[in-house]
């Protein structure tokens, strides 16, 4: 008997699209399976400004192809000069769904980012009064500390901080990669969510190092210890609404990744939503797939979950995805699971 699952389509709720012909041969990846998606502004220049995101969600609309259809959701890139005014009006537009912080150098071109916070605090203020989430890239930058321990050490010495002196905030801490801040999410009561990545659910830092330098399983933050790993699964498939997928599928070509100094991003878009079923189904919890893909991130929002819907079947021999997307600036390698999954999502 042929086994289905029927979900409302789901949203991507952390999303690298880059752009001119990197945008053209990703787009169609996301918007195949996903009806929205949280677009990150980490752009080379950034996106700073209202204007800057209208103009990037307008390219990213003409690059989507004839007959699909997807809602790009923009992001700001905060920086140490961004203009509260400029935010607010770009929320109340209606252009702008969260802003994002990235610590100076703490990722993909990130060097714009914060390294006084004091210099944003008029920005958070706003932010809180206007209710426009803050979207973290949750890592330090110190060089003293392990990159293995920077989202721990961002949790207490960084976001908690942030938290306490900004009530009201709304914050999704991003991409989380620990248990410690699986455990952070849970021990607060409101304004609070989590996104989690689909790789940080299958690979642990064992699949980058052992038996050879993966350089396609680098991205940031790192994937850490097995324990980690695990404590990201029991979160995800919890069906607590404070967690939901956000894949950071981070589409960079071969010959940057496959480097003497590699960029960090899986990407995942082509076969996420296959590998979701699998992991939700290995933790017997294909029942709550739906309230992490598709309900709980338009709830931390403020947006209807999507009336359509996305159908999942379970098929006999494995799916075969593209080892590649190719690209008007090179190939670029799909996140490889390292096991044959059978759930296709059809497209
Ligand atoms: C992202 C990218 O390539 O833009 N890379 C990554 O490893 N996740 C940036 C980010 O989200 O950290
Ligand atoms: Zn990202």
């Amino acid at each position: 008997m042929t086994q289905t699952l029927t979900i409302p389509r789901p949203d991507d709720w952390h999303l690298h699209l880059r752009d001119g012909a990197m945008l053209q041969a990703v787009l169609p990846e996301t918007a195949r399976h996903f009806g929205r998606a949280i677009i990150m502004p980490n752009l080379v220049p950034p996106v700073v400004t209202g204007a800057l995101a209208a103009a990037y969600r307008e390219r990213i609309l003409a690059a989507l192809p004839e007959g699909m259809a997807f809602e790009p959701l923009m992001t700001l890139y905060l920086t140490e000069d961004t203009d509260p005014a400029d935010v607010a009006a770009a929320h109340a537009s209606g252009l702008v769904k969260a802003v994002k912080l990235y610590p100076a150098g703490a990722t993909t071109n990130s060097a714009s980012g914060v390294t006084n916070f004091d210099n944003v605090r008029a920005v958070l203020e706003k932010m809180a009064e206007i209710g426009l989430p803050l979207c973290t890239h949750g890592e330090v930058t110190d060089h003293d500390i392990d990159i293995f321990d920077r989202e721990a050490v961002f949790i207490d010495r960084v976001l908690d901080p942030i938290r306490q002196s900004t009530p009201g905030l709304r914050v999704v801490m991003e991409h989380i990669t620990t248990k410690n801040a699986a455990d952070y999410v849970a021990s607060q009561e409101q304004d609070l969510g989590a996104t989690i990545t689909t790789h940080h659910l299958i690979i642990n830092r064992n699949h980058i190092l052992v038996g050879g330098i993966k350089p396609h399983y680098y991205c940031l933050p790192v994937a850490k210890r097995e324990e980690h790993r695990l404590a990201l699964r029991a979160a995800a498939t919890s069906g607590d609404k404070r967690y939901f997928l956000g894949t950071d599928s981070a589409p960079h070509t071969d010959p940057n990744k496959e480097s003497a100094c590699g960029c960090a991003g899986c990407f995942t878009a082509t076969n996420t939503m296959s590998l979701l079923a699998h992991v939700f189904e290995e933790e017997g919890a294909l029942d709550k797939l739906a309230g992490f893909a598709s309900e709980n991130g338009p709830a931390f929002y403020g947006l209807p979950v999507s009336s359509e819907t996305l159908t999942l079947t379970k098929q006999d021999a494995p799916v075969a995805f593209p080892e590649k997307i190719e690209s008007g600036d090179g190939p670029v390698t799909v996140f490889d699971p390292g096991f044959p999954v059978f759930w296709n999502a059809g497209g």
